[in-house]
């Protein structure tokens, strides 16, 4: 039989060692690489000099909160030291160290050495809560060597999880096992020629290893950008390419740019705290407000306005933008004495709604505006179907709708999976936004959202797991 020098050296190894091997201890003991031993081993099967063997490998591992809870200590012992140090009251505990951390430290606790009366914390039974402590936390240093009861309480708590592998093990079969010592005599192999091989004819005697380009190699992950970088690279270079520039603008805005410079009425239900994060203090605004308090009040041109006391405190207050649209509208302003503007920016928006499936109380907006000297509504359409069409969507659909800003105002859906999925919002400014500035032409604005739009790119049903950091997902995704 032929076989190679790798192959020889691995026949010895399993004969020296019982016959049977996992592949760490082929590596280990052959001095060869996990890539040799692999392409040994498959030549060596083919051969029908060994048998390999399969065998599923149960292993528990640390979850991130395990992890957490192993070096800065378990959620009971972090309470426990706090109870011990005299801070008694639930409410301000849960105040200094997190509610999870009190939570969990009265679940482990309550009536087995502490007890809570009227949301204070009473200490009945030192000694026995903390033989509790220090029980859990041994279960945790041990998470690797434990009986079923501990290891169970390690996974109900998601302090550990299961980490299945597969344990391959290579034996010689009876024909492995009849080859001669003296067939296994290394001999020297070339794997690679050379000038000096050809020049002095070394090639006509040599022996040459074999190459099967069907052989196993290990993946080699490179260095990637995070899918939703590359998500948002994508559109911003679409934009770019349209002749866009790009702006940016902060995160943290006065509702007068976020609402009241878009003519948003300040009784209006998108104000409301559960839509928007308020955030404490107040800020200067600029001067224009006396225009935009005017025109809220009493209207612009022939609009009538929203008929109200307009409310400076309010425009005055801090929140998290809600929008983008805060930052076009103020570009707008800056810029309201040029002739054309062709800007977008992609940026976070925040919203307080509960995260589900499809949303997020942070997720990205693309906004752009185009102003020229005949904009007008089909000119908005084209270009928001170039720009789904250059990401790939060639179905889309606009629907009428309604904002406060702009009349007339679309809604842009995409086709998914057969369903239309409602991506965003457009239209064109109202008078009552544009007039008072001093802008001359129409302006053309939409805000679409981002993150749903790269759901249906990667085909990721959940929105969270475009925010999830585990690796082994992000290595998987392919690069589009
Ligand atoms: N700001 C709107 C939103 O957040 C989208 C929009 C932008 C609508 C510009 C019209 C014009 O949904």
């Amino acid at each position: 039989m032929n076989l190679s020098n790798n192959e020889k050296i691995i026949i010895k190894v399993l004969k020296e060692n019982g016959n049977k091997l996992t592949i760490d201890e082929i590596v280990n003991l052959s001095n060869l690489s996990l890539v040799e031993v692999m392409n040994a081993l498959s030549w060596l099967k083919m051969k029908g000099v060994i048998k390999i063997h399969e065998k599923l490998n149960k292993n528990y591992v640390l979850t991130e909160e395990g992890e957490k809870a192993l070096k800065y200590g378990l959620p009971e012992k972090i309470f426990l030291e706090n109870v011990k140090i005299g801070i008694d009251d639930v409410e301000s505990l849960k105040e200094k160290i997190g509610k999870i951390n009190v939570n969990v430290g009265i679940a482990q606790l309550n009536n087995r050495g502490i007890k809570i009366e009227n949301g204070k914390i009473l200490v009945e039974d030192l000694e026995r809560a903390e033989k509790i402590v220090s029980n859990n936390e041994n279960m945790l240093k041990n998470y690797n060597n434990l009986d079923e009861n501990s290891l169970s309480f390690l996974l109900k708590r998601n302090l550990v999880k299961r980490k299945d592998s597969i344990l391959r093990e290579a034996e010689l079969t009876e024909i492995g096992k009849n080859i001669k010592d003296e067939d296994l005599v290394l001999i020297e192999e070339i794997t690679q020629i050379t000038p000096e091989h050809i020049q002095k004819e070394i090639w006509k005697n040599a022996n040459f290893k074999k190459y099967d380009v069907r052989l196993f190699v290990p993946m080699p992950w490179m260095g990637k950008n995070h899918p939703l970088t590359y998500f948002i690279n994508k559109v911003r270079n679409i934009f770019l390419s349209m002749g866009f520039e790009e702006i940016y603008g902060r995160n943290i805005v006065s509702a007068f740019w976020n609402m009241d410079a878009l003519y948003i009425p300040q009784h209006h239900p998108a104000r409301d705290m559960q839509d928007t994060f308020y955030l404490d203090g107040s800020v200067d605004i600029p001067d224009y407000y006396k225009i935009v308090k005017n025109v809220h009040e009493n209207g612009y041109n022939i609009s009538r306005g929203w008929k109200y006391e307009w409310d400076e405190k309010e425009a005055r207050k801090l929140l998290l933008r809600t929008h983008t649209t805060v930052n076009t509208i103020k570009y707008l302003y800056k810029n309201r004495n040029k002739e054309n503007i062709k800007a977008f920016m992609v940026g976070t928006v925040y919203r307080r709604e509960n995260m589900d499936p499809t949303h997020l109380p942070e997720f990205h907006q693309i906004e752009g505006i185009l102003m020229e000297k005949n904009s007008d509504f089909p000119m908005l359409l084209g270009t928001l179907e170039k720009f789904y069409a250059l990401l790939g969507f060639e179905k889309i659909k606009f629907k009428p709708s309604y904002f406060p800003y702009t009349e007339p105002s679309l809604e842009i859906h995409v086709e998914y999976n057969g369903k239309w999925i409602e991506l965003g919002g457009a239209g064109i400014f109202r008078p009552e936004v544009t007039l008072p500035m001093g802008i001359k032409y129409r302006v053309l604005a939409w805000g679409m959202g981002l993150e749903r739009l790269a759901m249906i790119y990667y085909n990721i049903k959940n929105i969270r797991d475009l925010y999830l950091t585990d690796i082994e997902m992000l290595k998987s995704l392919p690069i589009p």
